[in-house]
């Protein structure tokens, strides 16, 4: 059986001042009628022998999470919830241990839930193809191809093509710095890891045995001494504290033999940031990005967002973001929004 396994519990705080600590993005309508979540829930519908989906969030999020869900028609959920977050390797092994539970020779499609695709027939093709792939035992990635040199993502250097479909990974590297991603762009053979991934649970837990052990032990106990509770399954606060914080990109990706990785094009975009909403956004004559209450004169490439009754007037400017919400407006340059966190952190540090 095929089952989604939705990551729902970052915390998008390069997306404040709409995006806050009790309602992160994915459980915003940034781009359309539902939330990011709700479309990554729908997004799986039209996949072939698919399960219901399991989540995977942060505790303080139950309610929205339960809540977006039975709006989205899935009136039995599994919503695995974490007294704190350890990123995502731990997320995904919560999720695995569950699927293997109700089939051990479960597969998992692990699905980002702040995450926009444009082309839902191409991502559910790219599934039926990457099946086999999983089937064998590959850890399957969805490449993407990259037209700039994002730091924010993995990339993947493919190797040869595998008689299943797809091709042998080479090399995966995290988040490389800007000299280097600018060299895998010009080399040509690297692909961007779209966060999404297919592969037999089994064949995870097992590859986290052989690269993050310790991590496998700690999440395996906290996982046996949760609590079912109505919809949820609550796993142990002081268990879950004491589990490694790595993300699976860090401590499987880039060190498994097993990766694989197929090339799709479903107008996938990871809505990281303003400049990505600015990116993915319809635009005015002048490239500007606008909604709500606003008035761009003599003003190219911005992103003007009101989100209360106030109205947003630029005049003269270019490449600015400017989000205003009723009790923060955030004003920035496009360039400059990957910091649009240290905002959040410094307002953190003064209480
Ligand atoms: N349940 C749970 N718990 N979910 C989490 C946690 C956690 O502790 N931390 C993050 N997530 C969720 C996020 O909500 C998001 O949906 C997904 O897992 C990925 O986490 P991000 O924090 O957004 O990762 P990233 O964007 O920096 O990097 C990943 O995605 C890129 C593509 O968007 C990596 O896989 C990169 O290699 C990839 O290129
Ligand atoms: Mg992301």
């Amino acid at each position: 059986m095929l089952t989604p396994l939705i990551l729902s519990g970052g915390s998008g705080t390069r997306l404040w001042p709409l995006s806050r600590r009790n309602l992160p993005k994915q459980f915003l309508a940034l781009t359309g009628q539902s939330t990011l979540f709700q479309q990554t829930v729908e997004r799986t519908r039209g996949l072939t022998a698919v399960g219901t989906p399991i989540v995977v969030a942060s505790e303080d999020h139950r309610f929205l999470a339960a809540e977006q869900l039975l709006e989205a028609g899935v009136s039995t959920p599994t919503i695995l919830l974490e007294p704190c977050a350890r990123n995502t390797a731990p997320a995904i092994a919560l999720g695995a241990l569950r699927a293997l539970e109700a089939d051990r020779n479960a597969i998992i499609l692990v699905l980002p839930a702040d995450h926009l695709i444009g082309d839902t027939g191409q991502f559910e093709e790219a599934v039926v193809q990457a099946l086999p792939m999983a089937e064998k035992g590959w850890l399957v990635t969805f490449g993407i191809r990259p037209d700039r040199p994002e730091t924010g993502f993995g990339y993947i250097r493919r190797a040869k093509a595998l008689p299943e479909g797809g091709f042998q990974v080479e090399r995966f590297v995290e988040k490389p710095d800007l000299a280097t991603a600018e060299a895998y762009l010009a080399d040509g053979g690297y692909d961007w890891n779209s966060g999404m991934f297919l592969f037999r649970a089994a064949r995870y837990l097992e590859e986290l045995e052989l690269h993050a052990p310790g991590m496998l032990v700690a999440v395996r106990a906290a996982y046996a001494s949760a609590r079912h509770d109505l919809d949820f399954i609550r796993i142990d606060a002081q268990l879950f504290a004491a589990v490694p914080d790595n993300s699976i990109d860090y401590a499987v990706m880039e060190k498994t033999h097993r990766a694989a990785v197929l090339p799709v094009s479903c107008g996938w975009s990871d809505i990281g940031s303003w400049s990505a909403l600015w990116m993915t956004g319809a635009k005015d004559a002048d490239g500007n990005v606008r909604e709500g209450d606003t008035l761009a004169v003599d003003s190219r490439n911005c992103l003007l967002r009101s989100h209360d009754r106030h109205l947003i007037a630029s005049v003269g400017v270019d490449d600015l973001i400017v989000v205003s919400t009723p009790d923060a407006t955030l004003v920035a340059h496009r360039d400059a929004v990957q910091d649009v966190k240290k905002v959040v952190d410094q307002l953190k540090a003064s209480g």
